[in-house]
């Protein structure tokens, strides 16, 4: 697919609470610049505070939505788009977002039945090739920033050590529970703000980067801890076993702890439950935990999606879906980063040679028609 004379379009997300666009005024330049037309829905970056005059003065044209559909040979999506828009995209059209894929089989057999292809941008190898591209990394590093904020604001005392005229106030304790892509960035962000920070996971690679982030590793550290990260670098499902040893670990932990930010998941599985309701309850009144894996399910027992949720014991439970969204700016100028990198490698490839490009083999969930995920195992 040679860049010449392609189009890219973007449309305003309708998914509630969606503040992101998969394009900002930055993109849309430099696809410009590669010889590449924009296509933009009126109004589509305003959740995000990038107003239409700022694309149009990147080059963009600014359409309505129905323009965007039906001249798009790449759609840019934050979201799945609905199967009702798909039926509107051009003949050969790819779809390009984060299509959650093992969750939304009817909108890929949509746009198969369209003729069309898609990518899920979830499904990128994380290789460093493809690094630019990972919006996974992007959208959960601003989620675990966002987490600790959120968190700050419910809680009803200072994170720092503070010396005063009238006394000392003591830094708030924070424990983080998974420490991938969020939870270290969740670790970097409750040392910004001065609080004693303890983090665990079940990969033992996790040690080294949660020590050089300035926290303690807690964590049982048997054979099966040692064994426990798959070839991808995620980690894998522990056993019963394991588990309830990490849970008498964690139950006298958690106790201590101000604040706990649970950011556990296992891909492809609903999100391992850390936390029960008599951890929760072991808490101080006042503690606050804000659950970053809700949308799979949640870490921590009783928390409610999109809500904060305060239990008799005056502990604070935090459901909130969609960080990034709260960090639309950067989350959007990001992930339009990463899909300006990938659209790019698309664009660049020649017709039909998909499979023998691996970022493409593996993101690819829809191939002119035929739905390909998920993928038949290696
Ligand atoms: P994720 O979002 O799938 O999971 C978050 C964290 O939860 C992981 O660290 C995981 O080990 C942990 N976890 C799962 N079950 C747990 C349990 N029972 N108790 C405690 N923790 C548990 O992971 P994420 O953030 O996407 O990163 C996974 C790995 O991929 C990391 O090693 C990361 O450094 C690596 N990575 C590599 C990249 C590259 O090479 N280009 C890019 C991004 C990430």
């Amino acid at each position: 697919m040679g860049s010449d004379s392609r189009a890219v379009g973007v449309v305003k997300e309708v998914f509630p609470g969606e503040a992101r666009v998969a394009l900002t005024p930055e993109a849309a330049k430099k696809f410009k610049a590669g010889g590449v037309t924009v296509l933009v829905e009126r109004g589509a970056g305003i959740a995000a505070s990038f107003p239409d005059a700022d694309y149009a003065a990147a080059g963009a044209e600014l359409v309505d939505r129905a323009a965007v559909l039906a001249a798009a040979d790449a759609l840019l999506t934050v979201r799945p788009p609905q199967a009702a828009e798909v039926a509107r995209l051009r003949r050969g059209a790819t779809v390009v977002g984060l299509l959650d894929p093992s969750r939304n089989a009817p909108l890929l057999a949509a746009i198969a039945a369209q003729g069309l292809s898609a990518y899920a941008m979830e499904l990128l190898p994380r290789t460093t090739r493809a690094q630019v591209m990972d919006a996974l990394s992007s959208q959960a590093n601003l989620a675990g920033y966002r987490a600790v904020i959120e968190a700050a604001a419910v809680y009803g005392r200072a994170m720092p050590m503070m010396t005063t005229a009238a006394g000392t106030i003591t830094p708030a304790r924070v424990f983080v529970m998974g420490a991938g892509v969020a939870g270290l960035q969740a670790i970097a962000t409750a040392r910004r703000l001065g609080a004693v920070v303890t983090a665990t996971d079940v990969r033992p690679a996790a040690k080294e980067q949660v020590q050089s982030l300035g926290a303690k590793f807690v964590a049982v550290e048997d054979e099966e801890f040692q064994a426990a990260e798959s070839a991808g670098g995620y980690a894998k499902a522990m056993s019963a076993e394991y588990q309830a040893k990490q849970a008498a670990l964690i139950s006298d932990h958690i106790k201590k702890q101000d604040m706990v930010i649970t950011t556990a998941l296992i891909p492809g599985r609903p999100a391992p439950r850390l936390v029960s309701a008599e951890q929760v309850a072991s808490m101080r009144p006042g503690s606050v935990l804000l659950d970053l894996a809700v949308e799979q399910g949640g870490n921590v027992e009783g928390v409610v999606a999109g809500q904060v949720t305060t239990t008799a014991g005056g502990v604070h439970v935090i459901g909130y879906e969609n960080l990034p969204a709260r960090v639309a700016v950067d989350s959007s100028t990001l992930y339009a980063r990463n899909l300006l990198a990938f659209v790019q490698h698309l664009f660049e490839q020649p017709e039909g040679a998909e499979t023998d490009d691996d970022i493409l083999r593996a993101s690819s969930v829809v191939r002119r028609g035929a739905v390909v995920f998920p993928a038949p195992a290696a």
